[in-house]
């Protein structure tokens, strides 16, 4: 059995998130008493596969960098759970961790960052970027057999072993990612989050970066959790999509189907902006979404998107919409999906 062959897209879960919520408490007034919360995540369920790619997209200051920091130990959980599956057959509850209880964990998960300037050290040199995830969680490791691994990884990510030397400011955009993601892989991670890897990045080299992330996926049998807030960008790359708006999810399935036929009246606002070849799903034509999105310190009551939703009735103002399943792995959190055109034009 060759490596690609043990890698299926749909593996035993490997994160689990229950109710998760990250709230970001604010305090006013002179006593600086809390006044209000930033509900930056407000309530995922969600089950992550290992070795998947899952796209997470959805529009700015929705709460996808929140979710990943979370799930990486960097801002506290409010409530609710993340269990992680470790290699080791453990389940653990990561939000129960203290940070140095994390530690031993941050090994198998990793981060990608947005921006390649301002994510590496420029007073480090390439080799000691890669090696410093090696020196904290790798310490049977020598010097020189972690000189090998680092040279190992440049050339994993495309970089030659002779750059190891030279600084982060003497490289282009898209080589400094690479450099970011040699360094997320120095630990032989089973999860790696990408958060926008390639939106600092100019277009004409995103691609490239697009396609090693999915290369090394496929050959480390990782799992990927690609977050994006252009869907286009996760469209070829994942396996599965989740649509957040506001701190929750509001669809989640097969890429394929959520392409095909998305559901959500969200999601088909955001992908009635990408140019798509099938010409049924063109007629529908594009649909601009009204009004800005409300704060996440200030959410309308029952279903978040309601304000802007082209289809939004009394009801929505009073329910939580909760995730309805529409076909297998298809999940979509509107009471009123399976109505939408005739709820659009009743309105017209
Ligand atoms: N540490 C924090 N303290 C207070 N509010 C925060 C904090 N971090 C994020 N927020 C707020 O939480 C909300 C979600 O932010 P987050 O960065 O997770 O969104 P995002 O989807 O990653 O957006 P973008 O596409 O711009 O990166 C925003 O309203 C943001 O201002
Ligand atoms: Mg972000």
């Amino acid at each position: 059995m060759t490596d690609t062959d043990a890698v299926t897209t749909t593996g035993p879960p490997i994160i689990e998130l229950k109710d998760l919520k990250v709230w970001f408490p604010v305090h006013g007034g002179v006593f600086a008493r809390h006044v209000a919360d930033v509900k930056a995540v407000d309530g995922i369920s969600l089950t992550i596969h290992a070795a998947e790619t899952l796209g997470v997209v959805g529009e700015s200051g929705c709460g996808k960098s929140t979710l990943g920091k979370a799930v990486m130990g960097l801002v506290p959980a409010t409530s609710g759970s993340i269990r992680f599956h470790s290699v080791s057959g453990e389940s653990v509850e990561l939000t129960q961790l203290s940070r140095r209880e994390y530690r031993p964990y941050r090994s198998e998960i990793q981060m990608v960052y947005q921006d390649p300037y301002a994510s590496l050290n420029p007073r480090l040199s390439v080799e000691e970027i890669v090696d410093e995830p090696l020196r904290v969680h790798h310490r049977a490791m020598n010097r020189e057999q972690r000189r090998i691994r680092v040279e190992e990884l440049l050339e994993r990510v495309g970089l030659r072993k002779e750059q190891a030397e030279r600084y982060p400011h003497e490289f282009s955009g898209g080589q400094r990612q690479r450099i970011g993601i040699a360094r997320a892989l120095a630990t032989r991670p089973r999860v790696i989050i990408a958060d926008e890897p390639v939106s600092a990045l100019d277009v004409s080299i995103q691609a490239q970066v697009i396609n090693l992330m999915q290369e090394l996926q496929k050959d480390l049998g990782l799992t990927l959790i690609f977050i994006a807030h252009d869907i286009s960008v996760v469209q070829h790359v994942s396996d599965r999509v989740a649509v957040m708006y506001l701190g929750n999810l509001v669809e989640v399935g097969d890429s394929k189907q959520v392409f095909s036929q998305p559901s959500h009246p969200y999601t088909r606002a955001l992908l009635s902006s990408v140019p798509r070849p099938d010409p049924e799903l063109k007629r529908e034509g594009r649909i601009v979404l009204e009004g800005d999105v409300p704060s996440p310190m200030d959410k309308p009551s029952g279903c978040g998107f309601r304000t802007r939703c082209p289809i939004a009735q009394e009801d929505c103002a009073i329910e939580d919409p909760a995730m309805e399943q529409i076909n297998e792995g298809h999940r979509v959190a509107c009471p009123h999906w399976d109505r939408y055109q005739q709820l659009l034009d009743q309105r017209q």
